[in-house]
């Protein structure tokens, strides 16, 4: 049996389809050439069926990476499949996964169906793919996780007989015990002979519901499968994904034990981490396993003095092998543009031409609001970098406020290129300049949710606004950010309209 593992991230498919992450073209391939040189082996770049939106972003990425197999997902339906295979037209390895759920629930409840009809489809699904002529066809038995192994093991035959040469095994709604999941993996290994022969492979694709995708995922490489599907930062639906950070550095610090190879850079991990969590507007948790803020601070005094003393007496990792950059070079008006460029690319973003002066333009005008500026201040920049092209910008906004005063707002917002102003009372600051820009963008629009979040420490410090506003029966998220947290939210909420569906 091989001991090579395959990387198979996800998170421009499972990943991207968690709300409020959702990314453009542009930036999608902008991860897309980061986790190829990260060294992920498959990047699964969309389910073009689902949206033109997605099937655009697959030939994108296709035509942007070299190495990677670039993956479409597709349902057991001959159109998703004919979507998938014209979408991977111009990706050098191609693969369609295509699969549906085998579990009783699924079958039951989703399809109205019996094991027998799913099996069917299943195979039908599989020889369809089979005509398209692409490189590698994978099967998903969908929620495989609640399915019974002696049905997994007749569909997983019944699919590797009509093309398929990596099973997917998912653990849909992350529900497994690690015993089980990895019993499931073993089952499958001893009772399908083109497993146990090496003609096919299994795939792991667990979900965190229960904080136990990371455990099963191990579980299942130790039990036999040898490909396993993962996100960065664990991003994905509802409580995410297995991360790909999590399980890099688990090989690689337990290789003496876990001898299976694998082609990932772990040196590129944060940079790949930051990239990621800026460009979805997704903050990391300060304790997140591997690459959050906290993962190598030592805060207390016992574990200081003995780090001090020797690292190895509470460090099973050293920073560097995940790329942790420990000169957090601190930049300032003075930074030239060609240190915010090699400040962004150690972060993990290239940036060249008018995006890097667009960039630049706003380092220097943040700069001098607040001084000195860190690694977040930079890649909240870079995230926030496609401001200029949007149908609605904002041009202006001067707010009077304060205790004892009626709150007034002026905004100045240019709309398709166009300037509009108009002025507005309110209960508060933001209620006026929201009352105001209502008076220019006449939809029907509510406010339904909104955080703020500073990005470090400080009073002069830049906060992060995410919010939700809904406009004709949908939900939408928009993302600001400023030295102002009133500019930051109407940045926010121009974000959201600039989402709306056109009328
Ligand atoms: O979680 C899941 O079952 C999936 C499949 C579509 C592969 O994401
Ligand atoms: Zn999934």
């Amino acid at each position: 049996m091989s001991d090579r593992l395959i990387f198979f991230d996800t998170t421009l498919r499972d990943g991207e389809q968690v709300p409020g992450c959702q990314l453009n073209t542009i930036e999608k391939i902008e991860v897309a050439r980061q986790l190829e040189q990260l060294g992920v082996d498959v990047i699964e770049a969309g389910f073009p069926a689902s949206s033109p939106g997605d099937f655009n972003s697959v030939v994108e990425i296709s035509k942007a990476v070299t190495w990677p197999v670039i993956c479409a997902l597709t349902r057991a339906v001959e159109s998703d499949i004919d979507a998938a295979a014209e979408a991977l037209k111009y990706a050098k390895y191609k693969r369609i996964h295509t699969g549906i759920g085998t579990s009783e629930e699924h079958i039951r409840y989703k399809f109205n169906s019996t094991r027998e009809q799913i099996l069917e489809r299943a195979v039908a699904a599989v020889r369809y793919a089979a005509k398209k002529k692409v490189d590698e066809i994978e099967f998903y038995a969908e929620d495989a996780g609640r399915t019974d192994n002696e049905y997994l093991a007749r569909v997983t035959e019944a699919v590797i007989k009509a093309g398929a040469t990596i099973i997917n095994i998912p653990d849909t709604t992350g529900y497994c015990l690690p015993d089980e999941y990895g019993a499931k993996i073993k089952y499958l290994m001893e009772h399908v002979d083109a497993l146990s022969s090496g003609k096919a492979i299994l795939s792991t694709h667990c979900h965190n519901d229960l904080g136990m995708a990371t455990a099963n995922t191990m579980s299942g490489i130790l039990n036999g499968a040898r490909q396993v599907e993962v996100t960065i930062n664990g991003v994905g639906e509802r409580a995410g994904n297995t991360s790909l950070e999590e399980i890099a550095m688990i090989l690689k610090c337990h290789h003496a034990t876990i001898p299976v190879d694998f082609n990932i850079n772990t040196t590129r991990i944060c940079s790949t981490s930051r990239l990621v969590s800026s460009l979805m507007n997704m903050p990391v948790q300060p304790n997140k396993a591997i690459v959050g803020r906290n993962a190598f601070a030592h805060s207390s005094g016992i574990h200081q003095d003995g780090v001090l003393k020797n690292t190895q007496t509470y460090e099973i990792m050293d920073p560097k092998d995940v790329g942790l950059d420990e000169n957090n070079i601190v930049m300032t008006a003075r930074s030239g543009r060609a240190a915010l460029k090699h400040r962004l690319s150690i972060l993990g973003i290239e940036k060249d031409g008018e995006a890097l002066d667009r960039i630049y333009e706003a380092f220097l005008k943040l700069a001098d609001k607040k001084k000195e500026l860190n690694d977040d201040d930079i890649l909240m920049l870079a995230g926030a970098d496609t401001a200029a092209t949007k149908h609605v910008r904002l041009d202006g906004l001067q707010v009077t406020t304060g205790k004892g005063v009626t709150p007034i707002a002026a905004i100045k917002l240019s709309v398709a290129g166009e300037s509009f102003e108009a002025a507005s009372t309110g209960n508060g600051p933001l209620d006026a300049s929201i009352k105001a820009l209502k008076q220019i963008i006449r939809r029907d629009m509510t406010l339904k949710e909104m955080t703020i979040q500073a990005i470090s420490k400080g009073s002069d410090d830049v906060c992060k606004v995410h919010m939700q506003v809904e406009n004709g029966g949908h939900l939408y998220y928009g993302f600001g950010s400023d030295t102002d947290i009133v500019t930051a939210s109407v940045e926010a909420y121009i974000d959201c309209i600039n989402k709306f569906k056109k009328k």
